[in-house]
């Protein structure tokens, strides 16, 4: 038995972050750029292709285990439903519905409607947002 919520966003080790599930991903303004069951964000800030993953990561030595650290406040039921994933202009990824934040050691986190996820790798507490894309030239 699982409690875990369908939609998976789990931070590779040293690469991109792996959505998997109901997956929708939208621009500020609404645009559906991605919607299907797979794929990869990119957390390094480096893609050409933002905000999918293009293997820049590797170029460019990005290093983060992709362990939690100070993760969103866990919702208090399991929830269907589709995760949207928002594109903040030369910001993070916002999330809204429920998703389960898996680390590659295996500690999740069930999550829903909350959390701003890293996706110009200056952040220092990775995988969330802490505002460092304000104090960069990240644009994506
Ligand atoms: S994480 Fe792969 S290009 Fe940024």
């Amino acid at each position: 038995m699982t409690d875990h919520s369908p939609n998976r966003l789990s931070p590779t080790p040293d690469g991109p972050f792996h959505a998997q599930g109901d997956i929708r991903v939208v621009t500020d303004d609404g645009d559906t750029v991605f919607e299907g069951n797979d794929t990869w964000l990119c957390r390094c800030g480096h893609s050409a292709t933002k905000p999918f993953c293009d293997g820049s990561h590797e170029r460019v030595g990005f290093a983060d285990p992709g362990t939690l650290g100070k993760t969103p406040r866990p919702m208090e039921q399991p929830a269907d439903g589709p995760l949207i994933i928002t594109l903040r202009p030369n910001g993070p990824l916002r999330m809204s519905g429920p998703y389960t934040l898996a680390a590659p050691d295996g500690t999740t986190c069930d999550v829903a409607d909350k959390g701003s996820l890293c996706r110009c790798g200056l952040s220092h507490t990775k995988p969330m947002c802490d505002g460092a894309h304000k104090e960069s030239d990240f644009e994506g």
